[in-house]
């Protein structure tokens, strides 16, 4: 597994590759990686002969306010949970992708202003601006992505649809805790009791999972059924309850076959998101 800081040094090594015929997976991530990225990079390990991780922590994703500065970091954890996976990982610093004089970004419109676009304006550009650079960069056959960040995968998969973008986006299970939690790295900002209380997110969507299989398709009434259910939860501060079309992400008011179910709860200060997919029968 090799460490691979430059543009210039990972387009050899991949062009190497390339001439051999060798298929290249990707995973783009912001690292300190748990078992959800790496269940990404063992399905790039399956699918592919190249293996290549990214860690970047993307400045330009993170509003003025947000935890860019706490983000965790460990590269050199990161290295030993990837040796044996990956073939390539590539660390850039900022200035190496964003020079002096960047001014480019890649807005998928619509799509990027609503639920965590809202909450968040600018994030989904810096998303899918750092993702169609990195796209660029490594030039994967396959590159992906986790079904925990719902809103984040859609917005690739329409930017790479949009922009002709010759990579196969592959969108991989949610992977939980034990007791359900969405694993996340943004969980270790959670307090023990904290911790304990965010299981709140995974119960509500299993309450609506539960609902519609007995019948309910009210998408107002299952949004009530949940703010209730979560508010019993001390520290739990909702932040929205969307259930949407599964790939227009539109808001639906009867659950057909494709709805999503998106949660975003504060959790103390910490925000954390999470999603099912409703099926009526
Ligand atoms: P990051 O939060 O590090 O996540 C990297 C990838 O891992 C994303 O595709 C995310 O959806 C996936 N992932 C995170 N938690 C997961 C879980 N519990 N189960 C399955 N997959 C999970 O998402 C980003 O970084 C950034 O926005 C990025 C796409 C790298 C652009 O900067």
């Amino acid at each position: 597994m090799k460490l691979i800081t430059t543009i210039a040094a990972l387009r050899l090594e991949l062009g190497r590759c390339r001439k051999r015929g060798r298929r290249i997976g990707f995973v783009p991530t912001m690292g300190f990686l748990h078992e959800g990225h790496l269940s990404l990079v063992c399905q790039a390990r399956k699918d592919n002969d190249v293996v290549v991780v990214s860690i970047f922590v993307n400045p330009i994703q993170f509003g003025p306010r947000e935890d860019f500065k706490t983000y965790p970091r460990d590269l050199k954890r990161d290295m030993g949970l990837l040796r044996g996976f990956a073939d390539f990982v590539f660390a850039p610093s900022a200035r190496e992708l964003y020079p002096e004089g960047f001014c480019t970004f890649v807005e998928v419109r619509g799509l990027s202003d609503e639920y965590c676009g809202r909450i968040r304006p600018g994030h989904f550009t810096g998303v899918a601006t750092v993702v169609t650079k990195l796209l660029n960069i490594v030039a994967p056959d396959a590159a992906y992505f986790g079904q925990k960040d719902a809103q984040q995968a859609a917005v690739i998969r329409r930017m790479v649809e949009d922009l002709n973008v010759p990579a196969d986006i592959k969108v991989m299970p949610t992977v939980r805790e034990s007791d359900g939690l969405a694993m996340s790295s943004r969980n270790t900002y959670l307090s023990s009791k904290e911790r304990q209380e965010a299981v709140v997110l995974f119960q509500a969507l299993k309450s609506a999972e539960h609902a519609v299989d007995t019948g309910l398709r009210d998408a107002q009434k299952i949004r009530g059924m949940l703010e209730d259910f979560i508010a019993h939860t001390p520290s739990a501060r909702i932040d929205y309850i969307e259930i949407v079309d599964k790939k227009t992400f539109e808001r639906v008011k009867t659950v057909g076959r494709d709805a999503l179910l998106l949660l975003a709860v504060y959790i103390g200060k910490t925000r954390l998101i999470d999603n099912v997919l409703l099926k009526a029968r």
